[in-house]
């Protein structure tokens, strides 16, 4: 019998791994470096009320650390259970159009209505502002709310998580990155910060993430910031998040880009300064909502800007 259990349990894996490698090329999101960044980024900003929330509800092993499970949506959503948050990494917009209608995009392939990532921001955030009223009679875990919104709000702002419909926002794009075969979405969730890390940052993920920083704190995106945490309603900001992405991708992402080339300096020059300045704004964004969700609700809902 033990032999036997083995046996499966090591079958398992091997799956696992097999399945792993077949899916990640395929996946939708900001790699676990942008996710990473955004969330440490937020984490960065936030204000004490909300500092405090977080680490009540993140495990408690993690000694408040959110980006250690900003990652944890994409690792679950091949799961049975967690099938249902599949679509919600992303959104399918008509091709070519370039540009994002809620209610004629938000939807899954069956045409269920808000299943995409605009849609599960407002979900998870609105169980989230029941966090104030307590810990008995919960319908929604807020553990997972918080762990699902802080990695949505990465995932919204990848321009190609908002792309078209019939290429699977850029993944039925194959060509190569540099040297290496790629396809279009993947360059966008992580071949750009790769080489970005490798070509300036000694592969460092904190330099970039200090340097990130930097710019919005004291240079080229300081001017930007207050225009970046103007949101009147947290329910609803996201849909122009998707809207700004749909514009990136159209504009930068598929632009003169066919299936077969190679991408390499020009591409990457070019499309560089747009992914670092989205990984900014994504963390900038996760804390003015967090800052909001949690904060005194005294002090009103919309940010100062
Ligand atoms: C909202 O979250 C609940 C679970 O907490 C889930 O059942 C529902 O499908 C979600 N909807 C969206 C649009 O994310
Ligand atoms: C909430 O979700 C997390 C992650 O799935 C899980 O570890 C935890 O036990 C859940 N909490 C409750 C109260 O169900
Ligand atoms: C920060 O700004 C400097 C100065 O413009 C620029 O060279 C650098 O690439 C920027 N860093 C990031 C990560 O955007
Ligand atoms: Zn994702």
């Amino acid at each position: 019998m033990m032999g036997r259990r083995l046996t499966f349990s090591s079958l398992g894996f091997v799956l696992f791994i097999f399945l792993t490698f077949i899916l990640v090329p395929k996946a939708r999101g900001w790699s676990k470096e942008g996710h990473i960044m955004t969330c440490r980024i937020a984490q960065n900003l936030l204000e004490p009320e909300a500092a405090e929330a977080v680490e009540n509800l993140l495990p408690h092993n993690l000694k408040g650390d959110l980006s250690a499970l900003c990652i944890w949506p994409d690792q679950i959503r091949h799961w049975y259970k967690y099938r249902w948050t599949s679509p919600l990494h992303f959104i399918d917009t008509p091709d070519n159009a370039c540009t994002f209608d809620y209610s004629r995009d938000c939807h899954d392939q069956h045409g269920l209505k808000n299943m995409c990532v605009a849609g599960a921001i407002s979900n998870f955030t609105s169980q989230l502002l029941h966090y104030r009223e307590g810990t008995a009679d919960r319908r929604y875990n807020l553990t997972e709310a918080l762990l699902f919104l802080s990695h949505f709000m990465g995932d919204v702002h990848q321009p190609m998580h908002v792309g078209f419909t019939s290429d699977e926002g850029g993944n039925t794009i194959e060509l190569r990155w540099f040297r290496h075969k790629s396809n279009l979405h993947h360059v966008w969730d992580r071949e750009i910060i790769l080489t970005t890390l490798a070509d300036y940052y000694e592969k460092d993920v904190d330099l970039l993430q200090k340097d990130i920083e930097g710019n919005f704190t004291d240079g080229i995106w300081f001017d930007d910031l207050a225009s970046w945490k103007e949101c009147d309603d947290l329910l609803s900001c996201a849909n122009k998040y998707a809207v700004e992405s749909i514009n990136m991708a159209c504009k930068w992402g598929y632009k003169g880009v066919e299936s077969g080339e190679t991408l390499s300096d020009e591409y990457f020059d070019s499309r560089m300064p747009i992914i670092m300045k989205r990984i900014a704004q994504g963390g900038v964004r996760l804390a003015m909502y967090l800052n909001q969700i949690f904060g005194n609700p005294k002090e009103g809902f919309s940010s100062p800007t």
